[in-house]
């Protein structure tokens, strides 16, 4: 078994590195066979993206069947200023989608670590009680799901409200700590479902996060979930964000996390997929020189073999229990398209190059591209 797996293995990353060395494919025209067929039986296939050029829309078009907002709808993008809405970009992004013929994903309604800055100053200078956020949140939530009715059918409800013991406790769960969680306490995850599910009853409302492949912080989660059940505010469904880089989380632990999950009665969405080549650790000042847009890094050298290899490894091991939990999992989705385009290129170090998708900077498929569409060509022969 371990034998064929790494004669398999070598074969597909020598096939992936010959494609990825050869000229960029002419005319656009995308000649590697396409993701989302390919794993049309199993779950849909996403990306996170907001690059609107031709190329991308193309490699999108090729593989995706789903594609999320990376930006244009949080709430510091929507709510600059304290009585200003900006929807031009949001709507440009959604008719392009459509254009497309994908299915759009809203992301993110709230995310309390990125709240505008505007708000952020008017809690601090407690200028709002409690019920006052609260009351705004609502009237955000149900103007956004309202002028997108019909139009976009799965949310990201709340992204990232869990931390750890040293942050906000709000009925016994830990949040993570900012002036939004410290002010609204586990409200504001309640009262956020609440006004998603009555704006728009039938979408797929979505509770993301990082880092429930940990057990800690997934015991938080089955806290949270409680309290939403008990509210009558349960999300339809868990997004496991799968931000993963060559070590961290194993696959073990990854699987715990997707079978402990489904288990309580929750859908998976692999929201956010991406493999770092960088180490998780970073310099202790590098994190608040990180921005979390994506964009250009400055100077890029190709990605060695062996780094591709190890990645196209990880990759294949995480494809192998995604498709091992097909009947858990709705949808497995990157966050950005190639390379050049990652939010990794500025994050945590500004300008650092990483390489953590599928398709290269030309949006050439890379070693790991094969390694898991060998792998489901292999499961769909069995
Ligand atoms: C988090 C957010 C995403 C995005 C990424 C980095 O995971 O959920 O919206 O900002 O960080 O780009």
């Amino acid at each position: 078994m371990q034998i064929e797996g790494s004669i398999f293995f070598v074969a597909a990353f020598l096939a992936g590195f010959a494609a990825s060395q050869g000229a960029p494919q002419e005319d656009g025209v995308r000649k590697e066979p396409s993701l989302q067929k390919l794993f049309r039986n199993y779950f849909s296939i996403g990306f996170g993206s907001s690059v609107l050029d031709e190329p991308r829309s193309k490699l999108l078009r090729h593989h995706a069947s789903v594609v999320t907002c990376e930006n244009d709808l949080k709430i510091h993008r929507l709510r600059p200023g304290r009585d200003e809405w900006h929807w031009d970009k949001a709507d440009a992004w959604l008719l392009w989608v459509e254009s497309l013929g994908l299915e759009p994903v809203g992301h993110t309604l709230v995310w309390p670590h990125h709240m505008p800055r505007w708000v952020e100053e008017l809690i601090a200078d407690g200028a709002w009680t409690r019920a006052q956020a609260l009351a705004w949140q609502r009237n955000h939530i149900q103007e956004v799901l309202l002028r997108y009715r019909g139009r976009i059918r799965t949310w990201d409800v709340v992204n990232e409200a869990l931390g750890d013991e040293s942050e906000t406790v709000s009925d016994g769960v830990f949040l993570r700590r900012d002036p939004w969680s410290d002010l609204c306490g586990v409200d504001y995850v309640i009262e956020a479902f609440r006004a998603a599910r009555e704006a728009a009853p039938d979408a797929v409302l979505i509770y993301n996060d990082y880092g429930l492949e940990g057990a800690a912080k997934r015991a938080q989660l089955f806290k949270l979930l409680k309290i939403l059940e008990e509210a009558g505010c349960r999300p339809d469904a868990i997004g496991l964000q799968g931000h993963h880089n060559l070590e961290g989380y194993s696959t073990a632990d990854i699987e715990q996390a997707i079978c402990e999950i489904h288990a309580v009665g929750y859908p998976i969405h692999i929201t956010e997929l991406d493999i770092s080549i960088h180490p998780s650790q970073t310099p202790p000042d590098a994190q608040s020189r990180g921005t979390i847009e994506a964009g250009p890094a400055a100077a890029r050298k190709p990605l060695s073999r062996e780094i591709a290899g190890r990645q196209a490894e990880r990759y294949r091991d995480l494809f192998e229990v995604f498709l091992r939990h097909s009947d858990k999992i709705e949808r497995v989705g990157f966050w950005n398209t190639d390379d050049a385009n990652s939010w990794l290129n500025n994050f945590p170090v500004v300008g650092r190059p990483d390489y953590p998708l599928l398709f290269d900077e030309r949006l050439m498929p890379k070693p790991a591209f094969f390694a898991v569409t060998d792998l489901v060509k292999m499961k769909r022969s069995d």
